[in-house]
């Protein structure tokens, strides 16, 4: 088509605005080309990606070896659904499960469908193994979470943009305070029905919330004590973008019911999973639930290619180290600023808040000051940016980042 050929930002802009629904607020940039750290648009200019489509791209686009792996499976077999065997998911559910140390894997392929399968999954043990009277079980969830887009997840959602007038809503969670582990044991005592406690390790849509030190250990020996599943969704904070491969693992937690997605692909096929151990994932039995594309071949190839750049290049430690150096020049930044109220974060999964309102434009403004400048980035809540670089980044790569992104803070400052 004519059009396709000479497409322009502008034109391609204008084909999605007329042809597309209006489900999300793009910043006006058309990328045409991705490689590591950065990406390109149609008209030929260079950024740096600092949002890494919302964590899913940790090991960097179009990495060769993740790449390679889907289009050799590709050229082999795609597709053969769960009514038959393939060779790949076998080789790929063992080496996830070894990988993060669960005896077992289900294979799904967007985060909230992950979400979902844990959900039923932790319901159905309560039944079947807590012993709850059937649909009574509850399961805790939190303030401001951020756990994908469909009717239950939006159920316990408290972001009105995403709930409102996408009801009747799906019952059986109960809401506290994130960060509360005053809220999570009274909960629990006053509650016999809770089957579970479904948390992010930070809460990243949100805004990047880091929870106090200690949070994450305490609630799951609070889970203990009561005998419920400790359900971790780690689809944005897994996966090295904390600097450690989960971000559970700085407080040694071992979820109960691990939920992954985005970059378990490294963001070139949609791949998430549910790992459990055997007592808890026996009870999904056939016909329990499933997925076409669940498991295929091509998304266990890139799967175990995604998982294996994290451990031989060793990114989580990249994310540590750069991630350290990352909020302590922004620090310095900080002390002189007018417009930057903070910096916050883990690894290379950060955020600044803007000294605005939460409704004003500012945030807007300097993500679109930062595009102009050759960065990507953008706002997960009115003030709020959130920044979150590929972790193949090498330190002065980052460096550079660290000045585009002051310099363009400072052109803020006057304003
Ligand atoms: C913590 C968390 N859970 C679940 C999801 C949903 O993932 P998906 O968009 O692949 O459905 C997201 C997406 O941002 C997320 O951040």
């Amino acid at each position: 088509m004519a059009v396709l050929d000479q497409l322009t930002s502008q034109l391609a802009i204008n084909l999605e605005n007329k042809y597309g629904a209006h489900n999300y607020h793009p910043l006006p940039v058309v990328l045409t080309k991705g490689d590591g750290v950065y990406v390109w648009d149609v008209e030929g200019k260079q950024y740096y990606d600092f949002l890494s489509a919302y964590s899913a791209v940790n090991q960097g686009h179009c990495h060769p070896k993740i790449v390679d792996a889907m289009v050799q499976q590709a050229q082999t077999l795609t597709l053969t659904s769960r009514a038959f065997h393939n060779d790949m998911l076998g080789k790929y559910e063992k080496f996830a499960c070894e990988f993060f140390g669960f005896d077992k894997l289900l294979p799904m392929n967007t985060g909230a469908e992950a979400v979902e399968t844990a959900l039923k999954l932790c319901r159905k043990w309560a039944y079947e193994v807590k012993g709850i009277d059937e649909n009574e079980a509850d399961i805790i969830v939190c303030e401001n979470n951020f756990h994908g887009r469909t009717t239950t997840i939006i159920s316990f959602s408290n972001d009105p943009v995403a709930r409102k007038n996408f009801g009747p809503y799906t019952k059986g969670f109960i809401k506290i305070a994130y960060d509360d582990l005053k809220a999570l044991e009274e909960t629990l005592a006053n509650n016999p029905n809770v089957a579970g406690f479904l948390v992010e390790p930070i809460q990243g849509e949100a805004g990047v919330y880091v929870p106090g030190e200690g949070y994450l250990a305490k609630a799951k020996a609070l889970c203990e004590q009561y005998n419920v599943l400790f359900i971790a969704d780690e689809v944005q904070t897994g996966i090295a973008r904390t600097g450690r491969l989960l971000a559970v693992d700085y407080e040694n937690v071992k979820p109960d019911v691990l939920i992954l997605g985005k970059a378990i692909s490294g963001g070139v096929y949609p791949v998430s999973a549910v790992l459990a151990d055997n007592n808890i994932m026996n009870v999904i039995k056939p016909g329990n639930h499933g997925s076409t594309f669940g498991g295929n071949p091509v998304a266990a190839a890139v799967a175990i290619a995604a998982l294996e750049v994290v451990r031989d290049e060793d990114l989580a430690k990249n994310a540590f180290e750069l991630g350290e150096l990352f909020r302590s020049e922004l620090n310095k930044y900080i002390q002189t600023s007018k417009i930057v109220s903070l910096v916050r974060g883990k690894g290379l999964l950060n955020a600044i808040v803007i000294n605005d309102d939460e409704d004003s434009d500012t945030a807007w403004n300097i993500c679109l000051a930062l595009r102009d400048n050759g960065l990507l980035a953008k706002p997960t809540h009115g003030n709020i940016i959130r920044f979150a670089p590929p972790l193949v980044m090498n330190k002065e790569q980052l460096l550079d980042c660290i000045s585009i992104i002051t310099k363009t803070l400072r052109q803020f400052e006057s304003k």
